[in-house]
C-alpha cells in the first residue's frame, strides 16, 4: 500500500535511478534506433556538436567519428561516467533546463546540437530547454532531435497509472516524468523561442523489447514507483501487474511497445 498519506510533488531530478546496467540489458535497442536522426543531423567534419541527454554515450561515439568535436551532457552523474568509460571525449553532467545559465557551453559556439530519446524527460519546462539550446548555437545552427510525442507508450502509461491508482494514489500525473508534445506543440514552442522549423513528423514505431514490458518499467519508469520506495515488493507486483494487462503485446515470446517519436529539424533564427 501507499507509504506516506501526503503525496509528495514529483521532484524530477530521478538522477540517481538511471542504471547504465538496466540500460544496456533492456534498452540497447534506443540508441540503436537513433540512425534515421543521425542521418536528418547530416554532420559535417569541421563541425562542433552538442549531444543534449547523451546517456550512456554510445550515439555519442557514433557522432564522434562524423564531427570535429562533440559535448555530451546529461543530468544523471552515472549515465555520464558510463559515457566515459566507453571512450566519450568531453561529457558533463549537466541538467538541459540550465543550459541556459551554462557559461562553457550557452556561448553561441556549436554549429548543431543533436538530442536522441531524452528531451521528452525534461518536462519541467521544456520551453527553457529550448531556450538553452538557443543560446548554445552559432547563427543559423542546427537542431536536430527525436524525442515521444503525442501518444507515446499509451499503454505502459495508461497501465502504470492506473496501477498507481488503485493503489491509492490520488494524481499519477505527479509521478509521470515524460512530457510527449504533438507536432503543433513542439512547433510553437520552437518558433516562440528563436527556430524555424524545417521538418518535424510524427512517427509511430512499433518497437521489439530486448526482454519485456517488466523490464522496460525497471528501466524506464521507476518515477511511477517513488509511492512505493523502499517497498521492493509492491514495485514489483505492479510491474507485474502491467506487463500481465499488456500480455496482447507478445507474439511467440517477443514483448513490443507501441512509440511515437517526435522527430524534427529546426534552425536558429534569433
Ligand atoms: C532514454 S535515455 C537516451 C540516451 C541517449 N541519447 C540514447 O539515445 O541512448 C534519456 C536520457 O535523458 C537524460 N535526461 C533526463 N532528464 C534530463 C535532463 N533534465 N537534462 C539532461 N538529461 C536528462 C537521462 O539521464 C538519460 O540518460
Amino acid at each position: 500500500m501507499l507509504k506516506t498519506t501526503s503525496v509528495p510533488m514529483m521532484a524530477h531530478n530521478d538522477d540517481d535511478e538511471w542504471s547504465p546496467k538496466n540500460y544496456d540489458k533492456h534498452a540497447s535497442f534506443v540508441p540503436a534506433l537513433g540512425a534515421p536522426v543521425l542521418r536528418l543531423l547530416d554532420p559535417q567534419s569541421h563541425e562542433r556538436i552538442l549531444d543534449l541527454g547523451a546517456g550512456n554515450g554510445v550515439l555519442t561515439i557514433e557522432l564522434e567519428k562524423h564531427c570535429s568535436s562533440v559535448v555530451a551532457v546529461d543530468a544523471s552523474a552515472v549515465m555520464i561516467q558510463a559515457a566515459r568509460r566507453i571512450g566519450c571525449q568531453d561529457a558533463r553532467v549537466v541538467d538541459g533546463h540550465d543550459l541556459i545559465e551554462d557559461t562553457d557551453l550557452a556561448t553561441g559556439q556549436f554549429d548543431a546540437v543533436f538530442s536522441n530519446a531524452a528531451l521528452h524527460w525534461m518536462k519541467k519546462d521544456p520551453e527553457r530547454v529550448i531556450q538553452g539550446v538557443n543560446k548554445c548555437l552559432k547563427p543559423e545552427g542546427r537542431f536536430v532531435a527525436e524525442c515521444g510525442g503525442y501518444m507515446d507508450l499509451c499503454e505502459v502509461r495508461s497501465g502504470l497509472h492506473m496501477a498507481l491508482k488503485k493503489r491509492g494514489v490520488k494524481n499519477p500525473d505527479e509521478y509521470d516524468p515524460w512530457f510527449f508534445p504533438g507536432v503543433n506543440t513542439y512547433t510553437r514552442m520552437l518558433e516562440q523561442n528563436g527556430f524555424r522549423v524545417e521538418y518535424i513528423e510524427l512517427i509511430p514505431r512499433l518497437t521489439k523489447l530486448n526482454s519485456d514490458i517488466a523490464g522496460f518499467i525497471e528501466t524506464f519508469g521507476f518515477s511511477f514507483m517513488k509511492p512505493f520506495e523502499g517497498d521492493e515488493a509492491m514495485q514489483k507486483e505492479i510491474r507485474d501487474e502491467v506487463q500481465s494487462n499488456l500480455k496482447f503485446s507478445q507474439d511467440e515470446g517477443t514483448w513490443s511497445v507501441m512509440f511515437v517519436r517526435l522527430r524534427f529539424k529546426a534552425v536558429k533564427i534569433n
